[in-house]
């Protein structure tokens, strides 16, 4: 990918190593970037402790890129709130010099249930980590951005449910459709600067939160997890489910120069799951 080497990039919600965030790292890293792991570190309230990235991981994500010879740092960050994400910034410049890439990985998608049952602080937490999250990661990153005066490009990583609906999961699917809105309006507003802003839309990835999802999707139809993923290969034109690679190709296009011309894109990567 050209353009790549040098650059600065932080992949929010990237401290867990079976995460597609830590794949979109390890791209990064391969084509060059210096990269910023980084994710809740301390996990708490609604969001749980088995799918959170904690801070030994972040440190040992460190640890993995730099053995493969990339310059990486572990900042913790929670991205609902505006001191950190500001301050993820801050220290980011303070390190590194300059940013050029943020990705919007961060999220929360395994709180599944009946639209009926879902409680105000669940479709809270949601739409707090997955959208407000973007938003102000999005926002730090373009003042910086901007202040550096080189451009930049901002990557949402939103899902095929910023496409269409899913039973049982009412508020992630709205704060995916809701990323896109805000990816196509922030593209309109930063192209002066050199900006540009996309989404990237996966499937069903096996690994993190798709895991849980598939899990959960199998349970609610009856089916053995092998049978559920047999029926999704099956409806699946490329007839495989998505790998946390393949986001993170999409990411490294959209990051590079040949992407310069690209902004405000919805981009599917679902092997032809999802075509619109
Ligand atoms: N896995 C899939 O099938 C799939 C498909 C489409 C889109 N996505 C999206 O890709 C992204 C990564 O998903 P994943 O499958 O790797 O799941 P994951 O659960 O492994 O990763 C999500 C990460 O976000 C972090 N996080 C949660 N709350 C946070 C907060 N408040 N501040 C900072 N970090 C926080 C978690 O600790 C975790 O490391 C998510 O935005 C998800 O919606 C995933």
């Amino acid at each position: 990918m050209k353009g790549l080497a040098g650059k600065v990039a932080i992949v929010t919600g990237s401290g867990r190593r079976q995460g597609l965030g830590a794949a979109i790292l390890k791209r990064l890293a391969a084509e060059g970037c210096r990269v910023v792991v980084t994710d809740l570190g301390t996990p708490g309230g609604l969001l749980g402790a088995d799918h959170i990235g904690a801070s030994e991981e972040m440190q040992a994500m460190v640890t993995e890129l730099e053995a493969a010879g990339a310059e990486a740092i572990a900042i913790p960050c929670d991205v609902r709130d505006a001191r950190d994400v500001k301050r993820l910034v801050e220290l980011t410049v303070a390190h590194f010099g300059r940013l050029d890439i943020m990705v919007n990985n961060a999220g929360v998608g395994y709180l599944m249930k009946g639209f009926t049952e879902v409680t105000p602080e669940e479709w809270q937490v949601v739409l707090d980590v997955n959208l407000t999250g973007a938003f102000l990661c999005t926002q730090q990153a373009a003042l910086q951005m901007i202040k550096g005066g080189e451009g930049g490009r901002i990557i949402n990583i939103a899902s095929q449910a910023a496409k269409s609906g899913f039973p049982h999961l009412a508020a992630y699917v709205a704060s995916k459709h809701g990323m896109v809105g805000l990816t196509r309006s922030t593209a309109i507003e930063l192209a002066e600067h050199g900006i540009t802003v996309n989404a990237v839309c996966p499937n069903h990835v096996t690994t993190g939160l798709g895991a849980k999802q598939n899990a959960y999707y199998a349970q609610l139809s009856g089916q053995t997890l092998d049978e559920f993923l047999a029926s999704m290969r099956k409806r699946i034109p490329l007839g495989r489910p998505g790998l946390p690679e393949d986001t993170a190709a999409a990411v490294a296009f959209l990051a590079s120069d040949d992407a310069c011309y690209v902004t405000g894109e919805a981009m599917n990567v679902s092997g032809g799951e999802e075509m619109h």
